[in-house]
């Protein structure tokens, strides 16, 4: 049974183009057995009805403080509900809503509430980049707030970027992630601790993806946003391990996390070989490009000079090399983002590769993978032993990731001949 069937959800819908979206939200969520209470802003008005919207939700959409009998409708609203979700929520709202600016009902109830709540932002690339909007959402987040990113794709107008909102089946899942209780809250990560069942086994992570320049502006990356990459360090730090990160991102890390920055495939293989030996666990959760331009052109390449053509050079498999040179009792772990044949490409690439377990997501699914906050994974032992790792928090996919390396691992930091 899903975890909103019987729960109070108050559904905010604010005035933006994917406005139209929330009606497949109410539906699913009415179809998992919630109780949706509808709230439209003034703005969300202009984008879709309101009859449409209160045929499908549990009760009759509510639009301002005034409407009906009850004459605290946003404290009575925000006391009920076991969950407010605001898809779309506006930059305006998101601002509203980090400022305690509570100008109108849906403001009220967000204020007024202390159910969990989960914002789906959706707005122009422009604007969802903006520092204002991003500054709202981080201290929103510190605030426990959680968020479904928007997602890249087609905007209105026929731009494409970032902003779209996410898909309603992952705006659902998200909401069934809150209330099962399988997203920790969207708090700053806790300081490591320096006791714990993994003190003194030595972790290596890699995270995000590497970028290979052409010229001095431009680069051949990949979607990879280094998120469970991070949570897999922070997870293993909390758990008490040594942790050094190699990252090409710049996302917070917990103080006592050993971070070193890197960008392409050649920096990150320099800073792996001169950790990995002595660690127990290497965690390989970075996008590592597998060719990288023969040559960086010295300045910007001009279009009037005509379309490059940009050779490439494979890159060195750093995750190949470790599995050759892997020390005794070192528990190696892959990743691998597939498209099709997920089981057998990761069970191919586990092999030739000599890792121990591989973490194994289809990036073709909703809300899984690059640039998510959410993932959806199979874990794969080196006997072909499976586990599965249903959709939920990056941070909570670590906690499962980090469970099967200390299954594989014996108290000391060595492995367990007996598992493996
Ligand atoms: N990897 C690596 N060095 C590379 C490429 C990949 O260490 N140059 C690692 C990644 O960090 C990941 C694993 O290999 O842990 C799988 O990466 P993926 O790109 O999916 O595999 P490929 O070997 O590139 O296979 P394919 O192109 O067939 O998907």
């Amino acid at each position: 049974m899903s975890s909103v069937a019987g729960r109070r959800v108050v559904l905010g819908v604010c005035g933006g183009i994917a406005a139209y979206k929330a009606v497949e939200v109410c539906r699913r969520l009415v179809d998992a057995g919630a109780h949706v209470v509808p709230v439209m802003t003034a703005g969300a008005s202009h984008f879709i009805g309101e009859t449409t919207l209160s045929a499908l939700a549990s009760e009759p959409v509510r639009r301002t403080l005034w409407d009906g009998a009850d004459p605290i409708p946003h404290t009575r609203l925000g006391q009920t509900a076991d969950l407010v979700v605001v898809a779309p929520a506006t930059a305006r709202l998101l601002s509203a809503y980090a400022h305690g600016y509570s100008h109108d009902l849906l403001t009220n109830v967000l204020i007024a509430t202390r159910a969990p709540v989960l914002v789906c932002p959706a707005m122009h690339t422009e604007m969802w980049e903006h520092p204002s909007v991003q500054d709202n959402l981080a201290l929103l987040r510190s605030r426990g707030t959680h968020v479904v990113e928007p997602e890249t794709g087609r905007l209105a107008g026929g731009d494409v970027g970032a902003g779209r909102l996410a898909e309603p089946a992952t705006i659902v899942a998200a909401a069934e992630a809150v209330l099962a209780g399988t997203v920790p809250g969207a708090t700053a990560p806790a300081a490591p601790s320096t006791t714990g069942p993994m003190s003194g086994v030595k972790v290596l992570v890699t995270a995000g993806g590497t970028r290979e320049p052409i010229d001095p502006v431009r680069f051949i990356g990949n979607r990879s946003s280094g998120k469970q990459g991070h949570a897999i360090a922070e997870e293993a730090a909390e758990r008490g391990a040594d942790v050094t990160l190699v990252t090409t991102t710049d996302l917070p890390v917990p103080d006592g996390i050993e971070r070193v920055r890197v960008d392409t495939a050649a920096e990150l293989h320099r800073a792996v070989v001169a950790v990995a030996p002595a660690c127990d666990v290497v965690v390989m959760a970075a996008a590592v490009a597998d060719f990288t331009p023969t040559a960086v052109a010295p300045d910007k390449l001009k279009k009037r000079d005509g379309v490059p053509v940009v050779e490439l050079t494979p890159t060195v498999d750093v995750l190949a090399a470790l599995g050759e040179v892997k020390p005794p009792g070192q528990v190696l772990v892959g990743f691998a983002a597939e498209t099709a044949d997920v089981v057998a490409n990761a069970t191919e690439k586990l092999q030739r590769k000599n890792a121990d377990l591989l973490v194994a997501n289809d990036v073709s699914a909703p809300g899984v993978g690059f640039e998510h906050d959410t993932n959806e994974v199979l874990i794969i032992g080196h006997k072909g032993d499976q586990h599965h790792v249903p959709f939920a928090h990056k941070r909570d996919v670590a906690r499962a990731v980090m469970d099967r390396v200390t299954a594989v691992l014996q108290p000391a930091g060595r492995p367990d001949e007996e598992m493996t």
